[in-house]
Formats: structure tokens, sequence, C-alpha cells
């Protein structure tokens, strides 16, 4: 399925607070003919491109400006080697890609690694061996650039919903409040804007939806982008605003994560200690 017939794939950044549904909407996704998904969580890993452990929040730390340029020239990779684009050069014909999704929170530094993929092009073709016209490149980007090609979806969910959720997983509490606090707070949909044009950002209330009824609309996002109604547009989604209406995001924000000796509140009657693994 390809969304506009063109020659180069649309790059989709699925991003959103942990927890609220990217890998499972992905794993739904990649069942479509010729769509391809990149998860670049796993890609840091494998790749080692990780430079510290914070072991307080049990997660890795990332340079972001290496992540994003290597994360590039991995898309780079992939899209050329999936198709024959110029006449005089010669790509493995391999299946061609109509759509490319990069399953990540933090999917929006793709966009710092093409600038910073700009900054000098033989370099980085060479260091990153990449068997590719330069100007095949440049044409690319030059389409990236215009974001005529480049589309974010953020998945948003309701901060409770997502309390349970992330409860259930290996999060001690100082991790679930502070992905807790970032959900609220839209920071994945903060850190995209920063990158990228709003029109070319969507939003989508994952609240009350099964994962097929998401990736779905996923699907209607990424095909007719540039005809989406008004609803999945930022700014629709304001969590603080519905918390303030009954007082409730106090209880989300009178904790300072950056404080961990602290760490200490309440859900029910049952105290929540930092130290807390599960
Ligand atoms: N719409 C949904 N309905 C029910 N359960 C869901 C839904 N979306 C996600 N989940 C469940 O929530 C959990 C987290 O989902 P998932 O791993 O896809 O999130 P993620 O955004 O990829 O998180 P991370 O950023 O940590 O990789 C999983 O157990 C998944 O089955
Ligand atoms: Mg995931």
């Amino acid at each position: 399925m390809n969304p506009k017939n063109n020659l180069f794939p649309k790059l989709v950044l699925l991003s959103g607070t942990p927890g609220t549904g990217k890998t499972s909407i992905s794993n739904i996704l990649k069942g479509i003919d010729n769509w391809y998904i990149f998860p670049l969580g796993e890609f840091i890993i494998e790749k080692n491109l990780y430079i510290e452990k914070d072991d307080a929040r049990n997660t890795k730390i990332i340079d972001s400006d290496v992540v994003g340029l290597h994360a590039f020239a991995e898309i780079v990779k992939i899209i050329f080697n999936s198709r024959k684009l110029s006449l005089n050069t010669n790509y493995n014909a391999l299946d061609n890609i109509d759509v490319i999704i990069v399953d990540s929170h933090y999917a929006d530094i793709l966009i710092d690694g093409i600038a910073r993929f700009k900054e000098n092009y033989e370099k980085n073709m060479k260091n990153f061996d990449l068997n590719v016209d330069l100007k095949d490149i440049k044409h690319l980007i030059r389409k990236f650039k215009d974001n005529e090609s480049i589309i974010a979806i953020i998945l948003r969910c309701e901060p409770y919903k997502l309390q349970k959720r992330l409860r259930k997983r290996e999060y001690n509490e100082y991790k679930v409040l502070e992905n807790i606090q970032a959900e609220i707070l839209g920071e994945s949909t903060q850190n995209m804007i920063e990158v990228l044009n709003a029109k070319h950002i969507f939003e989508i209330n994952t609240t009350t939806l099964s994962k097929k009824e998401i990736a779905e609309k996923c699907k209607m996002i990424i095909c007719e982008s540039d005809k989406i109604q008004n609803h999945y547009k930022v700014g629709k989604i304001d969590w603080l605003a519905e918390m303030g209406k009954n007082g409730t995001y106090e209880k989300f924000f009178n904790t300072d994560v950056g404080n961990m000796e602290e760490l200490e509140f309440f859900e029910g009657n049952v105290i929540h200690k930092r130290n807390d693994n599960k």
C-alpha cells in the first residue's frame, strides 16, 4: 500500500510515552505489504549506541546527535537497498518499501540526524559505508527537508490507564511516575514540535481503542495525511486541563522525581517507596 505512489518511502515517526502501544501497533502495521518497521530502541542496543546506563531509571542514556545520525544512515541503507532509483546506479532491487515506521519514544531525533548527515555528506557516506549515489541521497534529504515525506504520529493514553499498564511492567514507581508526568505534559508531542511542523504531527487518543482500531487509524493517517480532519491535530488532547478540573494532577506532581531520597507517594493505601522494584 503506497500512500502517494512516491518514488521514496514515507517516513513515519511513531512516538509516544513508553507503554502507549507503539510496538504493539507497529507489529500490526508490519503486516502490510511494503511497510517496514524500524525499531530504534533495538537498533541502539544492537549497535551499542548508548553511552551509559542510568541504574536509578533502569534505562540507557543515549547521545541523541550520535543516535540520530546512525539511525538516519541506517534508513538510507534500507531505502536504497530496496529499490533501483537512479538510471546510472545499481542498487539491489529487493522489495520496494512504501512506508518506514520508526518505533520509538524519541523518534524525533531522526530529524536532527538528517541535519547532522547534511553537515558532511562525503564523510558520512564513507563512515557508514553507503554505496549510494550522492545526488540520490541529496534528493531524498531535500524531500524530507520539505517535510513532504515525513509525518509523526504520537500515541497518547489517559494517565491513570497508562499508570496501570506501566505498573504491570518491571518498572519501579519512580520510573512510572516520571513517565506519567511526561504523558500529562505531552512531552513526546513537544519534542516533535521542536523539529517538525505541527501540521505534519498527528495525535491519537488510544485510551478506549483496541490495538486493531489504533492500527487502522494510523493507516488512515499515513495514507491520507494531507486530508486529515482536525480531530487528530496537535492540541486536542490535554490531560492537564482534564485533571485540573478535579485537582487530580497534584497527585502526580507533588513528588519531585528529581529527588530520589524523598520519593514516596500514595496510591490508595499503599505507600510506594523509591526502591520498589515492581
Ligand atoms: N490499545 C491497547 N489496548 C490494550 N492493551 C494495550 C494497548 N496498547 C498497548 N497495550 C499493552 O500495553 C503494553 C505496552 O505496549 P507496547 O509495548 O506496545 O508500548 P510501547 O509504546 O511500545 O512501549 P515502549 O516505549 O516502552 O517500547 C503491552 O502490554 C500492550 O499489550
Ligand atoms: Mg516499544
